[in-house]
């Protein structure tokens, strides 16, 4: 029983991928540095922040971005939350950014089409190019960071997750120890 236990609680610390999805999008002070830095880069040009401390607006005034591409450009201070719970949202503008392709000369994308149950024409023009080398990493620290943006608690709480459960089966190994000890003695005198 005890083996059992401890083979448990192996299996969960050792677990890579404990706390992500099948994208890894990790939430360290590291990729939400970059990610900011890249949002800046290849994104503030036409999304807002507003409710990010200290995001400036974008640089593409909301009507002229809609005359432009026939939609405004969402603010993406809270799209991580609104387009998934946990995670969920994050690994989707994951998707949103790597699933771009070209039909019939149109602009479409994957991830759009599933979402919105459309044929995924979509009016943001890809904004990392889809064969840039570091398309995956970008776009892994670009969504890191939107969900510590629309979520700012999140990273505490995937990094103390793993924390709680060492403490869970620690406490259970002890307590399960101590029932057996203490069970010891009156097995023996019931015995005898
Ligand atoms: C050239 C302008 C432009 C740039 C640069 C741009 N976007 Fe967009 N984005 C748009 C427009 C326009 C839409 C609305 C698309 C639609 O509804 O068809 C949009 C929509 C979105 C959406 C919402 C999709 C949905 O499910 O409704 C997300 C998320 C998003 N952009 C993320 C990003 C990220 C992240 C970047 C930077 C890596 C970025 N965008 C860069 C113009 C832009």
């Amino acid at each position: 029983m005890i083996r059992i236990i401890l083979l448990i609680l192996l299996a969960v610390l050792h677990t890579p991928a404990f706390g992500e999805e099948s994208v890894s999008i990790k939430l360290t002070p590291e990729t939400i540095e970059r990610g900011s830095a890249l949002f800046t880069q290849y994104c503030s040009g036409c999304h807002g922040l507003k409710f990010h401390k200290g995001a400036a607006p974008p640089a593409l005034d909301p009507q002229a971005a809609e005359a432009a591409f026939g939609v405004a450009p969402p603010d993406l201070s809270l799209m991580a939350s609104a387009r998934g719970r946990g995670d969920d949202g994050a690994e989707y503008i994951f998707r949103l950014l790597t699933s771009y392709y070209t039909k019939d000369g149109q602009t479409r994308n994957k991830a759009f089409a599933e979402e919105t149950k459309t044929d995924g024409a979509i009016a943001m023009p890809p904004p990392i190019p889809m064969d840039d080398p570091a398309l995956k990493e970008k776009a892994a620290d670009i969504s890191a960071f939107l969900l510590s943006v629309s979520d700012p608690t999140a990273e505490e709480r995937l990094s103390i997750g793993p924390w709680v459960l060492s403490y869970m089966g620690l406490l259970t190994a002890i307590l399960y120890l101590l029932n057996r000890y203490t069970w010891k003695g009156v097995k023996k005198k019931l015995k005898s």
